[in-house]
């Protein structure tokens, strides 16, 4: 019996529904959206043919079956037609200009050579059709911010031109973003193009998505989940940002809105949540009640225009300044209507409890030290739909100032450095600088204080983690069998492509070596991303829109609906956490991985967040929200320290976390490569035990970024020092190639036997790692009480991919041979293995091959070696090739385990084996 319906028509519609909702326009003179029903338009722009379904690295590797771009999907719609002269002029251009994938993991340029057009060309396309669009794409991804230059944060010359001469020919231009992150926006005033539309990185389906904006089927109802200034400069962080070291957060909690509403509303060209619809609302506060605890509105939304559309109303809190200062307004709620037609009205309800108004002291400044606090005065609420034309619907009094929550310091800087603090200056506010405040706790006495009582060594008692399960025994007992080399592996996770769990994801974790297993601990897999699920073996996958398109939604449960298919795909494949969702804050805009975060408001992010937990949820799976802190620059992202003040750290870039916690019950997270405050995450204690397990009462597993480094406070990082992680209860070291040989040489078992970390403290990790697989479906699969087959059906896919399984894996040592003579070398055949490198090195591989004695003289015979998916070469004989040659490449680095494929795409060729060679070394690149 099925549990769960996979739908792939659903599954499909709902990403192409966020993808739509996720649209944001920011101009439609004259109406020039939607494009009037059976009209001509002509597409510009040679990203129309590409489409960037996402953003690169680990966020962006799912295998799709097919890409729904904007041209292909323009093409199937019935409601517009095409200029098929200049759509096949481009077509020919790209064939000359192939896309460029750049050289390597994460290479691909974060923009392409645009299609230079002639005047006449530019004058035909005129005269066909009334309308031109123009698609602009970017990309960008994992370990190398955009720059603010042509081609990354700014335009090209080429685009311009294109802008130049499109909307000098054209009277109505809808200029489309299919960008990850916002980009420069200055040429819309320079070259005026009637609208203009962010469409973000929505997917496999995205284009579909876009189509059904551009054809009015939705109208849009997309929102800013960032603010668009009018220079780079603006951002506050720009002057601190891109150092290889060390990051100073100076603008402190004035992140986006908070700071251009308080100091700078000047230089905004869009503000946060707007965004423009074809229809027309009004929105009125009905109703504003102020109780003990929280704060009460009714808001009524009526549609006035002519299209069927939604809305999306937000509530911004302005607090007194006080003496700790504050933002100009903050984001407490928000929501979006349903589908309203013209004429209709809806009410919309908010609740906003006091404490989430309240402020971090992390100075003493109001007499309570490390305390949420409200402080005394005038509060306004303010209702609108974006963050400057939010108007106030009511306020609300605090007489004296009243703690809300009385914490522990935690995380704060040792180093000095000042930050920005508002001072009243007539109407509104200057900008000044304050001393931040400094530690007086050091983590380490919290360590030692809280260490766990070790359990005793009781030997092997023959219990299984079934019997904890089973409620039979108590975890103690469970835990006590394990010695300390059973302890040393349990929180090494093995990957990447580990033969033990689904092939092609990013980890395996807890039963991963034999004497782990024989406990009964089975192993659970992760995968990435962020995106959709990542499997580099080949097999394909669900490509998602992405963090940023799902944050512009505004829009929860649609969020979640979406994310209860994806918690059936990852249920299917057998993979019981997502690495994703990406939940940092959108600090600066050139950070790489802004499309996989979604916001530069906390609020926003965390409930999103939360939404797509709890939909994985509804499969009982999860996703492990990263990267777990300030995560916010990828250029050195190994070494660069934040550096960050107690408070920003609560308010901004700890607070999406928390809410996903709290509200959306994330059990899984991830810290991140870098350092906050001098401590690398990895290893912090008070990031991942004071604040996360002991103030918001986490109950799940953390795991490092993938060999992540850790230190003792003032020492060097290092990927081995597993004995810090521990201590600081992040639980798994992700990854080691082997775990039962400790692979990656950590200091686990040193540590042990040397009392630096304790018994106790690694039987802690052991217990969260044991929780954590006992709710994921892996605990009913391994002990045989679930046919997982039989428990997602799908539905309404035609072509179901063959699941790449039954893989066999061959281990590589510097010199290896592999007979190939049994592959079976038919046209449209390919073969897959696994390689298990015994050590890291620079490698070639050679292949001995023959024409076979059937084959005639002039075919031409190619094998194509994929690794892990991405091609690495093609070998091409003759049909007169009968003598067995050697042809060989260049694989560069590799580690670990990987996934090599064989093509053949014509049948005859004969291969005998296959040799992997070391050809030198090379230290790990970190
Ligand atoms: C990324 C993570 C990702 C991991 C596994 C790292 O490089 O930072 O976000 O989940 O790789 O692929």
């Amino acid at each position: 019996m099925a549990n769960y319906t996979l739908d792939m028509d659903k599954y499909r519609a709902l990403a192409r529904q966020v993808a739509a909702e996720s649209c944001v326009l920011l101009k439609n003179d004259h109406q020039t959206l939607p494009v009037a029903k059976g009209s001509k338009v002509s597409v510009f722009g040679r990203i129309a043919l590409h489409y960037y379904k996402s953003g690169t690295g680990s966020g962006g590797l799912v295998n799709v079956k097919r890409v729904a771009g904007i041209l292909d999907a323009l093409k199937e719609t019935e409601d517009i037609l095409l200029n098929e002269k200049l759509a096949d002029v481009y077509e020919a251009w790209v064939k000359d200009h192939p896309f460029d994938k750049g050289a390597g993991w994460g290479q691909e340029p974060w923009s392409q050579e645009e299609m230079p057009l002639t005047d006449e060309l530019v004058s035909e396309a005129a005269k066909e059709s009334e309308l031109a669009i123009v698609v602009i794409g970017r990309t960008a991804g994992e370990d190398q911010d955009a720059k603010a230059i042509p081609g990354s944060y700014l335009l090209t010359e080429a685009e311009e031109e294109m802008l130049r001469k499109v909307c000098g020919a054209f009277e109505k231009v809808a200029v489309l973003l299919n960008v990850g992150n916002i980009i420069d926006m200055k040429w819309v005033q320079k070259y005026n193009p009637s609208a203009v539309m962010y469409v973000w990185q929505g997917g496999q389906e995205g284009g579909s998505g876009v189509v059904d904006v551009l054809s009015g089927k939705v109208s849009p109802c997309g929102k800013l989940s960032d603010t668009i200034a009018g220079d780079i400069e603006d951002y506050p962080s720009t002057k601190n940002f891109g150092d290889a070291k060390e990051n100073l957060y100076q603008e402190d909690i004035y992140v986006g809105y908070r700071y251009f509403e308080t100091f700078a509303k000047d230089k905004v060209l869009y503000p946060f949540g707007f965004g423009l619809s074809y229809t027309g609302f009004q929105v009125e506060t009905k109703s504003f009640q102020e109780k003990e605890d929280a704060v009460y509105a009714q808001v009524e939304v009526i549609n006035t225009g002519d299209f069927a559309g939604k809305e999306v109303v937000q509530l911004y809190v302005s607090a007194p300044q006080g003496t700790l200062g504050k933002p100009a307004r903050e984001l407490k709620a928000y929501e979006k209507t349903n589908r309203l037609l013209p004429g209709e009205a809806c009410t919309l309800t908010f609740c906003v409890s006091k404490a989430d108004m309240a402020s971090y002291d992390d100075g003493g400044y109001t007499g309570y030290k490390s305390c949420y606090v409200l402080e005394a005065g005038r509060y306004g609420i303010h209702i609108g739909t974006d963050v400057r034309s939010a108007g106030l619907a009511g306020t609300f009094e605090v007489k004296e100032t009243v703690i809300t929550d009385q914490l522990q310091e935690a995380m704060a800087p040792v180093q000095e450095f000042t930050r920005f603090k508002p001072q009243a200056d007539g109407e509104g506010y200057r900008l000044d600088y304050e001393a931040v405040p400094r530690r007086t706790i050091n983590p380490i006495d919290k360590i030692v204080k809280r260490r766990p009582v070790d359990i005793p060594y009781s030997g092997d008692q023959g219990y299984q983690l079934g019997d904890v399960y089973e409620n039979r025994i108590s975890m103690e007992t469970f835990l006590a069998q394990l010695s300390d080399e059973d302890l040393a592996c349990i929180v090494r996770g093995e990957g990447m492509c580990s033969p033990k769990v689904t092939p092609g994801t990013a980890a395996a974790f807890g039963g991963v070596t034999q004497q782990l297993k024989k406990f009964g601990i089975p192993v659970g897999c992760c995968a990435d991303g962020p995106s959709g699920i990542r499997m580099d073996c080949g097999t394909r996958a669900f490509s998602l829109p992405n963090g940023t398109a799902l944050g512009c939604t505004y829009n929860m449960p649609l969020v979640e609906e979406l994310y209860q298919m994806e918690g059936m795909e990852l249920r299917k494949n057998k993979v019981d956490t997502l690495l994703g969702p990406g939940i940092n804050i959108h600090r600066n805009p050139l950070n790489g991985r802004n499309f996989e975060y979604i916001s530069e408001d906390p609020y926003l992010t965390g409930t999103m967040a939360a939404a797509q937990i709890k939909g994985m949820g509804y499969a009982n799976v999860t996703g492990t929200i990263k990267h777990y802190t300030a995560n916010n620059q990828e250029f050195h992202r190994h070494d660069c320290n934040s550096v960050v003040s107690e408070r920003a750290l609560r308010e901004i870039y700890l607070k999406g976390y928390e809410i996903a916690v709290k509200d959306g019950g994330a059990y899984s997270i991830m810290t991140t490569y870098g350092a906050v405050n001098g401590i690398w995450t990895a290893g912090n204690y008070d990031l991942v035990t004071a604040i996360l397990r002991d103030e918001w009462g986490f109950d799940g597993i953390v795991m490092t970024d993938w060999w992540a480094k850790m230190n003792e406070e003032g020492e060097d990082p290092s990927i081995k020092n597993t004995g810090i992680m521990v201590r600081a209860q992040n639980d798994l070291f992700m990854v080691t190639s082997d775990s039962e040989s400790n692979a990656a040489n950590d200091n686990s078992v040193e540590s042990l036997a040397e009392g630096k970390t304790t018994r106790g403290e690694y039987q802690r990790c052991a217990g969260n790692i044991c929780r954590m697989l006992m709710r994921s479906p892996v605990m009913d699969r391994f002990l045989g009480k679930t046919p997982e087959d039989d428990l997602v059906v799908i539905g309404n896919e035609d072509d179901e991919d063959e699941e790449v399984k039954n893989i066999v894996y061959h281990t590589v040592g510097s010199d290896t041979n592999l007979d190939m003579s049994a592959v079976n070398t038919d046209r449209g055949n390919s073969e897959i293995f696994g390689i298990q490198m015994k050590e890291p090195g620079l490698y070639g591989l050679s292949a001995k091959m023959r024409s076979g004695a059937d084959a005639p003289e002039l075919s031409q015979l190619s094998m194509s070696v994929f690794v892990d998916n991405q091609l690495k070469g093609t070998f091409q004989i003759n049909g007169s090739d009968k003598e067995w040659t050697n042809q060989s490449l260049d694989l560069g680095f590799v580690m670990g385990n990987h996934y090599i494929k064989l093509y053949f795409s014509v049948s005859g060729m004969e291969l005998a084996s296959l040799q992997i060679e070391k050809t030198g070394e090379m230290k790990m690149p970190f």
